[in-house]
């Protein structure tokens, strides 16, 4: 019987999926991303080179994986086509690619659209990567997205034209240069002729991996708490990252997922603006930031830091279903004399032990710490828990009681060997 594991970043993303994404599609015969687009950035370091993945599922580097893009996703057909070149230039190939037909594809006119709201929502902005995954997610939500199955198709021009008048109406109102059709037009059907060899009904493609008792991996992008329903709304992105988006943006069924496996970063960090309750303003997090290389893989911009929130993270493993974790960045910690950890917030003299929906209580939420033993030593190189420092394995332990979810691996350094599994699940 065929295994499928769910692997999804449990915080605000950047939990280091990519890497035990790419530890675990050794074992797949299918990978596949459900939701997002290039706001994604995933770096994978193996043989000592760093790739940087924003569209393309993890497994792209080796061709015996079937590598599918879901109909959750929205696509860039430019970022894509630019993205496989460079796959290409490495010496990989990419025949092992296959796109959904229902997935949506991301225009100039949405990366415009982007750019424009952010601009007029000012101190409210949201800080999106600037990618056009909000406007592109509105369309497709507005039922006037354009699907790949349309895109590939000889009525692209038509369509195209008659979407582009009414987004480039939209772009005039909010002050911004309308897209000129015949220019784009002529380079959006060159990569629609580029793009179409790949392009399939992979529902079908998956019903019959099931089939034939394949391992399926499910790549989220993002993190839970960005997720359009559970996260930190308005301050998140427009897709549904959870496990249900996993279902909703493959075309699984119910019960195609065996294991959810949560990404768990040994500390927090968030880009962009929303509520961040344990977040550092100190030598403490700037020392995270430096050592765990914290900037963003799309924007580059500096990522915010702070302790581990198990408020958070409790509540992420009740709305995806979190069956096991992976903790990252562990060997990050070295060095510090204590290690903090957010159990619970204090709002108004009150104890919250759940998330609050509103931004504003979000916001106002003082966290309430418990305090371990940091450790000096480098763990880079340990090969069992039982090797770590035993402040190291408490840390771990304590969180592990807290959740109530077992950390079946954990990561002390980026490459593939630096990851260290406590019990197998795929
Ligand atoms: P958007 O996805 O570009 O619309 O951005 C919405 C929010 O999600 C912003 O706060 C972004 O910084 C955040 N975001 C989007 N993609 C990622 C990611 O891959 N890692 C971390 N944050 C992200």
């Amino acid at each position: 019987m065929g295994k499928s594991l769910l692997i999804l970043g449990a915080q605000w993303g950047d939990e280091g999926k990519g890497k035990i994404t790419n530890y675990f599609s050794t074992k797949a015969d299918v990978v596949v991303r459900y939701q997002g687009g290039n706001n994604a950035g995933h770096t994978i370091v193996f043989d000592g080179k760093k790739y940087a993945l924003r569209l393309l599922p993890s497994g792209i580097f080796d061709e015996n994986i079937c590598c599918v893009m879901g109909n959750g996703m929205v696509i860039n057909p430019r970022a894509l086509i630019e993205e496989l070149e460079e796959i290409k230039k490495a010496g990989f190939s990419t025949h092992h690619l296959f796109i959904s037909d229902r997935s949506h594809v991301l225009f100039d006119h949405h990366i415009e659209l982007d750019r424009l709201n952010e601009e007029h929502l000012k101190d409210k902005k949201i800080g999106t990567t600037k990618k056009g995954i909000g406007p592109c997610y509105t369309d497709k939500t507005s039922r006037i997205g354009m699907r790949m199955c349309d895109f590939i198709s000889d009525e692209f021009p038509n369509l195209y034209k008659e979407l582009l008048e009414r987004k480039n109406q939209e772009i005039t109102f909010l002050g911004g240069t309308p897209i000129d059709y015949e220019s784009t037009v002529k380079e959006y059907m060159i990569l629609a002729q580029k793009i179409s060899p790949m392009v399939c009904d992979t529902i079908a493609l998956l019903k019959e991996a099931r089939k034939q008792n394949k391992n399926i991996l499910f790549e989220g992008a993002q993190g839970a708490l960005l997720d359009i329903d559970f996260g930190s709304y308005p301050y998140v992105t427009s897709s549904s990252l959870t496990s249900g988006g996993a279902l909703s943006g493959s075309g699984i069924g119910l019960h195609g997922i065996d294991e959810v496996l949560g990404i768990v970063k040994a500390y927090q960090t968030r880009v962009g603006e929303g509520a961040f309750p344990s977040e550092l303003h100190n030598e403490i997090g700037d020392y995270i930031r430096e050592k765990g290389h914290e900037y963003g893989t799309v924007t580059h911009r500096p990522r915010r830091i702070g302790y581990l929130d198990l408020v958070a993270l409790k509540y992420s493993i009740q709305v995806n279903g979190i069956t096991a974790i992976c903790l990252t960045l562990l060997d990050v910690l070295q060095g510090l004399d204590e290690l903090k950890i957010c159990t619970s917030y204090t709002y108004k003299n009150k104890i919250l032990n759940t998330l609050p929906a509103s931004n504003q209580v979000f916001k106002e939420c003082i966290p309430n710490y418990v305090t371990l033993e940091g450790f000096k030593e480098d763990i880079s190189q340990v090969k069992s828990f039982d090797e770590l420092p035993l402040q190291a394995q408490k840390y771990i332990e304590f969180i592990e009681k807290e959740v109530e979810t077992p950390i079946v691996l954990f990561s002390v350094g980026p490459d593939k060997y630096q990851t260290i599994v406590r019990k197998e699940i795929f």
